[in-house]
């Protein structure tokens, strides 16, 4: 299956996007897409059928998405912990990986036409140099993009993220790029995997399971956070529109937080700007020379 589809929304699926549209519509929804082998087990198929049709309910949530006018999405397509399952079932996830990346390089003027950045948030030198290679042409190509964000977290874990955060912070103080004293939550965030965007307004999990499994830890402290009993590739617009129901529900409240937040922020230092520049100029010509070489 494409990951760009045709909207499909029945009349009344419509109606409803509608009526949630009058309300606020969150901005940035971070998805733990859980589920997929108990649907497998379930539907008597073998295991890597549930990732598939996984994808599949992916693509039809990025339609969804569009739909309400929710323009970045981040979703947790491969843990670091993933690689401790069996290496058939890892096997299958990175194949269905490197078949799905190519499908979006092969159909990338649908990107181009919807305007749709592609970010790969997670620890790259952990992904096989093909798959890697797939996915830095997908960035490349898609880098000026800026009508929709789709954050693919791969090899990804908070901790991970927080440690290579420290590595890079604890370089540029070594290299007198900064001073201890120009450490704070604004450079951290800046340096982390997700620096280009903003927090995540709605965080949502599937399958019953009540945890984070160390997914987006440092973002999503005022992330409205919905967990929902349902397999991910059973999922429906109608549990996407519940849940964004409950997130204008507490809106205003997540909004007075925020502004608290705001209001303890300082503004940086020249040289923390200077120095996040350089990190992010540093992570493209990174992404430029993975999308030339495989090895
Ligand atoms: C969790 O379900 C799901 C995963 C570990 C993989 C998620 C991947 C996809 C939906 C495909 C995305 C692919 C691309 C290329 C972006 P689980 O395996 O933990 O299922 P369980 O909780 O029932 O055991
Ligand atoms: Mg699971």
């Amino acid at each position: 299956m494409s990951w760009i589809r045709k909207s499909t929304l029945s009349f009344l699926q419509l109606f409803a996007v509608k009526i949630i549209k009058c309300g606020r519509i969150p901005q940035h929804v971070a998805f733990i897409m859980d589920g997929n082998r108990r649907y497998a087990r379930k539907n008597q198929v073998a295991g890597i059928q549930g990732h598939t049709e996984g994808f599949n309910k992916l693509a039809e949530t990025l339609q969804w998405c569009l739909d309400l006018g929710i323009k970045e999405v981040t979703v947790y397509a491969f843990s670091i912990e993933n690689f401790k399952r069996s290496q058939e079932e890892v096997d299958a996830l990175i194949d269905l990986a490197r078949e799905k990346f190519q499908r979006l390089l092969d159909e990338s003027d649908k990107l181009m036409e919807n305007g749709v950045r592609i970010s790969i948030i997670g620890n790259v030198s952990l992904i096989p140099g093909d798959l890697r290679q797939l996915m830095a042409k997908a960035m490349l190509i898609t880098k000026d993009n800026d009508k929709a964000f789709l954050n693919i977290a791969f090899a990804y874990t908070s901790r991970d993220e927080i440690t290579e955060t420290v590595k890079t912070i604890a370089e540029g103080v070594r290299d007198n790029a900064i001073s201890t004293a120009d450490i704070d939550e604004e450079l951290f965030s800046k340096c982390l995997y997700t620096s280009r965007s903003p927090d995540p307004d709605l965080i949502i999990r599937t399958s019953g399971e009540i945890r984070f499994s160390d997914y987006l830890l440092w973002q999503i402290s005022h992330s409205y956070v919905h967990f929902t009993n349902v397999l991910w590739p059973e999922s429906s617009i109608w549990d996407l529109l519940i849940a964004v129901f409950h997130y204008q529900r507490s809106y205003a409240q997540l909004e007075k937080l925020k502004i608290h937040q705001k209001a303890i922020d300082q503004s940086c230092s020249l040289r923390a700007a200077a120095f996040t520049n350089k990190v992010e100029n540093n992570r493209r010509k990174f992404l430029e020379q993975l999308a030339v070489s495989s090895s």
